[in-house]
């Protein structure tokens, strides 16, 4: 009898010893330390930041947007203050500068980052001044703005002494942009709304209208091969985005 009880406790010790060491192998077979890594790299992909987000009629921006992209406030030298995504700000910079030194060509900023609420009150003044379908081929949908990201830079053209800033002037101003649009790439830039592509980017052409994507080789191949963001992205809609006449 007493030999049948030592065979049990052994028995049991062994259980115990086996139940045991699974348990240490499941913690050992990596979940706690494969949770850390997956936590270190999850955080380390929030932070790189994306400059080639895609906001459109189709995209929103994105919820978490405002608390991940590094907005500054700053100054044009009209006076004007804007928000701005700070290495758009940089770049813009660097474009205008090169512009003026090279081209003799002086922009400034005319619009950069803009609230949903700031957007919907030029969607309610572009709606009295110019209408509703002027509004569908100039301005995005509040919440479906470039302009939400800090990337998208409006600019303003001094033309002789006078600041320039009307889309219909603007636009009259070919050979100015046709300058400019040379130098966008060279600074990370793109044209946004090409002439010719209402279809994909569900927009007019906006000459003024640039955004920032951070690299100039990417910015190159988009402006080199006159294609819209969509398009680079292989995102382009499956229905046709053109604003109604
Ligand atoms: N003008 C562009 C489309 C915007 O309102 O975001
Ligand atoms: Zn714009």
């Amino acid at each position: 009898m007493k030999k049948f009880l030592s065979i049990l406790l052994i028995l049991a010790l062994i259980g115990a010893a086996a139940a045991l060491s699974a348990c240490s192998d499941n913690a050992g077979s990596g979940s706690a330390v494969e949770t850390a890594d997956e936590t270190i790299t999850d955080t380390a992909e929030e932070e790189a930041f994306n400059y080639l987000l895609l906001v459109n009629k189709l995209k929103e921006l994105p919820d978490n947007y405002e608390g991940i992209v590094d907005l500054i406030d700053v100054e044009n030298s009209l006076g004007d203050k804007f928000t701005i995504e700070r290495k758009t700000y940089l770049a813009f910079n660097e474009l205008r500068d090169d512009l003026l030194e090279n081209d003799g060509i002086q922009i400034e900023l005319d619009s950069v980052y803009r609230s949903v609420k700031e957007q919907q009150e030029i969607v309610d003044e572009f709606t009295e001044e110019y209408g509703e379908d002027y509004v569908k081929k100039y301005v995005a949908v509040p919440g479906y703005s470039e302009h939400h990201t800090g990337l998208a830079v409006d600019i303003g053209l001094f033309v002789g002494d006078e600041f320039v800033n009307d889309n219909d002037q603007m636009i009259a101003q070919t050979e100015l942009f046709s300058a400019i649009h040379q130098k966008l790439a060279d600074h990370g830039f793109i044209l946004r709304y090409l002439d010719g592509h209402e279809s994909i980017t569900g927009y007019a052409y906006e000459p003024w209208h640039f955004r920032y994507i951070d690299d100039p080789d990417i910015a190159h191949k988009i402006m080199d091969n006159d294609i819209t963001l969509e398009e680079f992205l292989d995102e382009v809609p499956d229905q046709d985005m053109s604003p109604a006449e």
